[in-house]
């Protein structure tokens, strides 16, 4: 049994805290992986976490990199068939579509919409594993670790807000009108990663939790235009708090 967590950008330093037993490039995983991403590297470090059994994605693959979405969850896979892992926590930046948000919020991720990147199951079929080829994603994130990271949240101070994330390909962030669209899906941030991941780690039984950090405002919600350096800024300045959180939720799973 072991703890995966993918770190989204800001977070990179967690790794650090992992006592390394073994690790293991995304290209060791499948020679057509590696992460291009500044600020990113590509590895899986498998170790010790808060006396647990952690394999941590230090980089994510994103599909905006050219990566099928069926080739960007191959270190899930590995994880838990290489690895034992049974829980996954992913991480990620967003931007904030739901108006009472605002910059530097952390959302506990309840629910999601991947409509717009193609399924990471197209051409594959998990009945051998799973028992069935179709998956019932009605719970995609696990409710008993989504209270449990709540009461942690309650006693470490954070306002952890709750919301519906919505993938896009990316890489280009979204227009105003796009926003909209997505506030009337029912959206509440919106980020080009973790859906995906989401998916295909509950349609192999793992555990899911999700954790965005609102980087921004989403598009046109105010003024400014938006950039990778205030995804960065802000990702760094509740970073803290961030991996606080998530070394807590560790430690009590
Ligand atoms: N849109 C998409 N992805 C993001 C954003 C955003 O506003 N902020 C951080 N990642």
């Amino acid at each position: 049994m072991a703890i995966g967590i993918i770190l989204g950008s800001g977070l990179g330093e967690f790794a650090e805290k992992v006592e390394a037993e073994k690790i293991i490039n995304y290209s060791e995983i499948d020679s057509g992986l590696r992460s291009t991403v500044e600020g990113h590297q590509g590895r899986l470090i498998y170790g010790s976490l808060e006396n647990k059994q952690v394999a941590v994605m230090q980089g994510r693959l994103h599909y905006y990199e050219g990566y099928s979405t069926r080739q960007l969850v191959k270190p899930i896979e590995y994880m838990k068939d290489e690895l034992g892992v049974d829980t996954l926590i992913i991480t990620n930046a967003s931007g904030g579509i739901n108006e009472s948000f605002k910059a530097g919020d952390l959302m506990l991720i309840n629910d999601q919409i991947t409509s717009f990147v193609p399924s990471p199951l197209i051409g594959v079929d998990l009945t051998d594993k799973t028992g069935s080829r179709f998956h019932d994603m009605t719970y995609v994130y696990d409710r008993d670790i989504m209270s449990l990271a709540h009461r942690i949240a309650d006693d470490l101070k954070i306002d952890l807000k709750d919301g519906v994330y919505l993938q896009t390909t990316g890489p280009q962030y979204e227009t105003p009108a796009e926003i909209r669209m997505f506030r009337t899906l029912g959206a509440d941030a919106v980020g080009m990663s973790t859906a995906v991941e989401a998916l295909h780690a509950h349609a192999l039984g793992i555990r899911v939790c999700g954790i965005s950090c609102i980087t921004n405002m989403a598009a046109g919600i105010n003024s400014s235009k938006l950039s990778h350096k205030e995804v960065q800024e802000t990702a760094d300045r509740v970073g803290e708090n961030f991996r606080n959180l998530v070394s807590h939720i560790v430690s009590l799973l």
